[in-house]
């Protein structure tokens, strides 16, 4: 018997080993690194639910995506068709030829277009708060008056922004469960293991997208393949994104400085592009960025 079995990988939850059977060929083995045996129990049947879907999807037969079909289960360990594929990293991502950016982005498209069809697309409508801490209570005594009267309303406004519809989304897109293969020009789409309902905005604006910097392009890719209509996209990203980035920011934040911690919210807040790309100012954030008051419109999403 020859087989030889090398790690390639290891993710979040699982390790990766290429299998290269003599008679065989190759496939990798995929097993949890939990230490425990409860959350091995876990791993395993995450896997599960994401071995239906890979099935769901691979029926679909999209030729502009692949995912690794599940060739065997035994032990605790899932055999699968291996993705000879490089992770697509900012790094890779930029080094490509237009015309392989395009097929990434198109794969992409295409892939996230079948999987928020998989499962009935939801209608949401708008984000309830957002913010763990509020901004402005943070704010109180460190920021003049008049400032303190912006952030609160640009706190409220953010709070009450339209999402559009929600989605069935893979969730993990990072750079590890992205492959792209430039001499066969085939795209790889790994792990479905954390997929869920989303909105459809966390999408196509995911730090990971942000990060290539394809995100309004996935965006308007899906819009012109068939049945994107169903879905609400009617959501303002780059409103959003502040939230996220504000959210973030307030997550790893040292409350303990207030001062610091203004400065930089505000900075965040400076930073954020705004209508056509130009660097937003505190207060056009929430003038000159026409923020409708959203309250009356504003659904209770306490029941998903
Ligand atoms: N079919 C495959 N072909 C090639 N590499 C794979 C395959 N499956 C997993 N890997 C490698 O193993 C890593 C972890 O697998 P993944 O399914 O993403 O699990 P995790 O839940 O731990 O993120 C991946 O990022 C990838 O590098
Ligand atoms: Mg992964």
């Amino acid at each position: 018997m020859s087989t030889v079995k090398t790690k390639i990988g290891s993710g979040h939850e699982s390790d990766a080993f290429l299998v290269e059977d003599a008679k065989l060929g190759k496939s990798v083995e995929l097993a949890s690194n939990a230490k425990t045996g409860a959350r091995r129990v876990m791993w395993k049947q995450k896997r599960q639910l994401a071995q239906g879907l890979v099935l769901e999807i691979s029926n679909l037969n999209n030729p502009t995506y692949r995912i690794p079909k599940t060739l065997a289960v035994e032990n605790n360990k899932f055999s699968l068709e291996f993705a000879d594929a490089e992770q697509v990293t900012s790094e890779l991502f930029s080094s490509l030829p237009q015309q392989d950016k395009n097929a990434v982005i198109n794969g992409l498209a295409n892939f996230m277009r079948d999987m928020h069809h998989l499962r009935p697309i939801r209608e949401v409508g708008f984000r309830g708060d957002i913010f763990a801490a509020s901004i402005a209570d943070i704010a109180q005594g460190h920021v003049s008056p008049k400032d303190l009267k912006i952030l609160k309303k640009a706190e409220k406004d953010l709070s009450g922004l339209p999402e559009g519809s929600e989605v069935f989304s893979h969730y993990d897109f990072e750079s590890d469960n992205v492959l792209y293969d430039k001499k066969s020009k085939i795209l790889w789409i790994l792990d479905l293991a954390e997929s869920n309902y989303r909105p459809a905005y966390y999408d196509f604006y995911s730090q990971y997208f942000r990060a290539l910097g394809i995100s309004d392009e996935l965006l308007n890719v899906y819009k012109n393949l068939p049945g994107a209509d169903k879905v609400n996209l009617d959501f303002n990203a780059e409103k959003l994104m502040l939230g996220d980035d504000l959210q973030d920011y307030l997550e790893d934040a040292d409350i303990t400085n207030p001062t610091d911690l203004i400065k930089g919210i505000v900075s965040k807040i400076k930073a954020a592009k705004w209508h056509g790309g130009k660097t937003a100012t505190l207060s056009n954030i929430v003038e000159g960025g026409g923020i409708m008051n959203m309250n009356d419109r504003r659904i209770d999403r306490d029941d998903y």
